[in-house]
């Protein structure tokens, strides 16, 4: 039985390529089996922190979206990120988007079929025996992303606290309702350090009606690795990976199951 978790937000730049990548490797860590999709197909980016960004990965998710290839195929092994930390079961494996621009053309022109994206997370979860699958997605209300927000059990909403954010939070979240996606949950980053996190806590919790995971603060360290590596996996002891370890113990405690 797998866990689907989706992390989406309003904007980009906001910090889900990163998060994705730390929690889905903490879990691993944890000794278990863990899937990353990159479904962020107009601009992706999350290979690059799982050092596939020197060479374009010969085989992509675009490649099982257009009926090309198998979503096995495009799924490689980057256990390596654990730098030896976790036990013999720990797994991470990672499914890149392309980043040729024929092929990022194309999906702005055609979008992609959300029904196979959904049986491609099936057939990932089924032969690779993963415990977890995150999704990585592309920001905004486009309507692939909020369709496949509805195949998971858990949504990570990540927001900064900023005005557009939080206008831009505030209709997603709506959507997202009404799309009655199960356990939703919000993740403040780049958070001012010298403000009050437990004030930030309540408020947006008050306004969304959803609770948060875990403030993230705006992080000179977490920008000095400049996605060339998995912080917390680097940096076990920094505060910033203290909090992403309570997150992944929340994500792997909630009882939700397919
Ligand atoms: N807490 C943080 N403090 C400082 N920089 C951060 C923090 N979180 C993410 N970043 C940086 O912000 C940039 C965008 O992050 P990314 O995860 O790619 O966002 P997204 O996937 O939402 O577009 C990256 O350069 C990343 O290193
Ligand atoms: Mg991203």
């Amino acid at each position: 039985m797998a866990k689907i978790i989706c992390i989406h937000s309003y904007r980009g730049g906001t910090g889900k390529s990163n998060t994705t990548a730390n929690l889905a490797a903490l879990i691993a860590r944890e000794g278990n089996r863990v899937g990353i999709i990159d479904t962020d197909l107009p601009s992706p980016g999350i290979h690059i922190l799982f050092g596939l960004g020197d060479n374009q990965p010969e085989h992509t998710l675009n490649q099982f979206l257009w009926k090309k290839g198998k979503i096995t195929e495009a799924a490689y092994d980057v256990s390596h990120v654990l730098e030896g930390q976790g036990n013999q079961k720990s797994k991470i494996y990672l499914v890149p988007a392309s980043v040729k621009v024929n092929d990022i053309s194309r999906i702005l022109r055609e979008g992609f079929d959300t029904e196979l994206l959904f049986e491609g997370y099936h057939q990932l979860i089924k032969h690779l025996k993963l415990d977890y699958l995150f999704i990585d997605t592309h920001p905004g209300l486009n309507e692939e992303t909020l369709l496949s927000l509805t195949a998971a059990q858990i949504v990570l909403f990540i927001l900064r606290p900023d005005q557009q954010d939080f206008q831009g939070t505030a209709v997603t979240v709506d959507v997202a309702r009404r799309l009655k996606v199960p356990n939703l949950y919000l993740i403040i980053n780049k958070a001012l350090p010298e403000y009050n996190f437990e004030q930030m806590r309540q408020t947006v919790e008050a306004t969304y009606k959803a609770p948060v995971l875990g403030i993230l603060p705006d992080s000179s360290d977490m920008l000095r690795l400049a996605s060339k590596g998995i912080f917390a996996i680097k940096y076990n002891k920094h505060p910033i990976s203290q909090v992403l370890q309570k997150m992944a113990k929340q994500i792997t405690d909630s009882t939700v199951k397919i």
